[in-house]
């Protein structure tokens, strides 16, 4: 089976549908942020403080590159759509599934996240601009998955039905 993606703006979910998801398929599952975290030993809040978004991005695009493309999931940064060479690898290599959720609820999620540094800073305007700036390149996947109003199981079984 092809690598399957998960995406989707900040606190849709992706980390925790991930590994629910790998459970009942039986497949390994890789966070793309962890990975950088573990790589370079520090945090993301960490990584943005010392060295910036554009470094993190490309850790993002060289992590994404190096993780196997057959028979795992592999759970993405809210941002890696926002670069094409990213959504490209991803619909050549796999399946790329959206995970989508009300902004209410992404809101009150990440807010106040400091380990969320893109949005712990912003107010909620502010993150409604940035997810209407990435919508479309969220849109560029192979299906969508509302979340909202739905249990992680009914979320889980939705997806293995859909692959
Ligand atoms: C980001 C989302 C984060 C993380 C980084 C940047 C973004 O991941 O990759 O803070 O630009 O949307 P989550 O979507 O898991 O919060």
């Amino acid at each position: 089976m092809k690598a399957i993606y998960l995406t989707g703006f900040m606190g849709a979910g992706k980390t925790t549908i991930g590994e629910e998801l790998a459970k009942q398929l039986q497949l390994p599952v890789i966070d793309t942020d962890q990975q950088i975290e573990r790589n370079l030993n520090k945090s993301i809040r960490e990584i943005f403080e010392q060295h910036g978004e554009q470094y993190f991005r490309n850790q993002e695009t060289r992590i994404l590159k190096e993780l196997p493309t057959t028979d795992t999931i592999i759970t993405t940064g809210g941002g890696i759509v926002i670069n094409s060479e990213n959504r490209d690898w991803m619909k050549n290599n796999g399946q790329v599934v959206l995970l989508n959720a009300d902004l209410d609820t992404i809101y009150e999620r990440v807010h106040k996240d400091p380990n969320r540094p893109i949005a712990s800073k912003k107010n909620k305007a502010e993150l409604i601009d940035l997810y209407q700036s990435r919508v479309e390149f969220y849109k560029d996947c192979t299906f969508i998955v509302e979340t909202a109003h739905k249990n992680i199981d009914e979320i889980v079984n939705e997806i293995s039905e859909r692959l």
